[in-house]
């Protein structure tokens, strides 16, 4: 079994670059598909992860033509796409492809996709998905005891959707599948991440005619036809303000360079109240924590601009060496504290009681054998092996690779004492 072997206690130093961001590039692989002409889409600052990876292979089986060109750039030609049914054992290990089916509806008319399974931070409900296109005209039969989902539609009309919830990947799905709706379709109380503005940015690069996104009204105009573009997606913010909580953990003094300060807002104004102390240039961001941070009173997490839902775990890994009691509220996710645990292994006094969690902070964690549960939990313990006495092992490596490319590779650069030890991972 793959597995970190960290030895915590160094200061981080230096400069680390932040990729392309993940939720942002799966959307738009997804959103490339509705592309028919031969023109190729060119993407740059695409992050060598396993969920890209699993959405090549994804956008493969569709009968899409993708391929890496050196540097991190994804060529793909899906103008002979055929296939409306996405593989099942690919959709069970990435639920966030259900956003194709409006990319399918969208381009074939049809699409069938297996129920995309929970994990470990919640059911991931998809009712808004299902409701927003319906309302667009796709009919929908869920086969839920073969675990399937068959939709299709003679063509989907423009109409307006209020979403119950800010969801963005019912956001995302719905403003893909009225590209080449007929008519005007209006999103309210759409989700406002900056991923969204990425995916509008591309489809309008496309030919698409979509304004709004990155407020809660988005309208899109259908479209006939798209074409070719090259594009580059925004840094990760999430990655960003990963290694931020690194440096809090640990100490040090880093510059983080290719990120957007301002898709960091919540983020660098919660650590500040920790004590880092943060600058921030244009493109990129520096950090600097030489106590240990303080508590703070509280963290909730919310949709954007709020604090986001998946720097919880790797804040909470911050937290639990901190001076002082700090109480994290998950607001977005019904079950997002299966890390508190693993960190109560390493000698973090946490309680949780539903959405809430306690922490009580150490002056310092212990060394542990840990193992993640999900992504960002993975990195959480990360964020809490660098800080804490000792040696820490951290298992489940196949979660962390998910979301991050060469995490062990950029800490070691910066000081860190972290090395990949053990056979490759069996597949999630
Ligand atoms: C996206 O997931 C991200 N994934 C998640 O990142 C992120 O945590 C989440 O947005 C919130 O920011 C990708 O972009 C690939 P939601 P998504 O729909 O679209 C409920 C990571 O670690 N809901 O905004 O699934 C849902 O159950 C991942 O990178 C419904 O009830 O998030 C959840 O409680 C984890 N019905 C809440 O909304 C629906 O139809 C937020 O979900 C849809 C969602």
């Amino acid at each position: 079994m793959e597995r970190y072997l960290i030895r915590g206690g160094r200061q981080l130093k230096g400069t680390v670059r932040i990729g392309g961001a993940k939720n942002s590039i799966l959307p738009v692989l997804a959103a490339v598909l509705l592309n028919r002409s031969s023109d190729e889409v060119v993407l740059h600052d695409v992050p060598r992860i396993r969920d890209v990876y699993l959405m090549v292979e994804i956008l493969r089986s569709l009968g899409a033509r993708v391929s890496w060109q050196d540097g991190g750039s994804l060529v793909v030609n899906s103008r002979d796409m055929s296939s409306y049914s996405i593989d099942d054992t690919l959709m069970r290990q990435m639920r966030s492809s259900i956003f194709l089916m409006g990319v399918l509806l969208g381009r074939l008319g049809q699409v069938r996709i297996s129920y995309p399974g929970g994990c470990a931070i919640g059911q991931r409900a998809i009712d808004l998905h299902l409701k927003g296109l319906s309302a667009l005209g796709a009919h929908i039969r869920e086969q839920r005891e073969q675990g399937y989902i068959y939709a299709n539609c003679r063509h989907l009309t423009g109409c307006d959707i209020m979403l119950d919830y800010p969801s963005v990947g019912a956001t995302e799905n719905i403003l893909m599948a009225a590209v080449f709706a007929r008519g005007v379709t209006v999103i309210s109380n759409a989700a406002k991440e900056p991923e969204i503005v990425d995916l509008q940015n591309i489809l309008n690069a496309m030919g698409a005619r979509i304004r709004g996104a990155g407020t809660d009204q988005i309208r899109i105009e259908g479209v006939q036809q798209l074409h070719g573009t090259e594009f580059t997606v925004i840094p990760d913010r999430i990655v960003a303000g990963t290694f931020m909580m690194c440096v809090a953990a640990a100490r040090g003094d880093v510059w983080l360079e290719n990120v957007i300060p301002a898709h960091l807002e919540a983020v660098t104004s919660k650590l500040r109240e920790t004590g880092a102390e943060i600058r921030e240039d244009s493109g990129r961001l520096h950090i600097r924590c030489r106590e240990r941070p303080r508590a703070v009173d509280t963290v909730r997490t919310l949709p954007y601009p709020g604090f986001p839902t998946d720097l919880q775990a790797p804040m909470m890994a911050v937290l639990a060496g901190a001076e002082g009691t700090s109480i994290i509220i998950e607001n977005v996710f019904e079950a997002r504290f299966m890390h508190a645990a693993e960190l109560n292994r390493m000698n973090a006094q946490i309680i949780t009681d539903g959405r809430t969690a306690v922490v009580r902070g150490v002056p310092r964690l212990t060394g542990a054998v840990v193992t993640a549960s999900d992504l960002r939990a993975g990195a959480a313990l990360v964020v809490a092996a660098l800080g804490a006495e000792g040696e820490t092992t951290v298992e489940g490596l196949h979660h962390i690779e998910r979301g991050y490319e060469n995490l062990d590779a950029d800490l070691l650069k910066l000081g860190a004492s972290i090395e990949k030890i053990g056979g490759q991972d069996p597949p999630a």
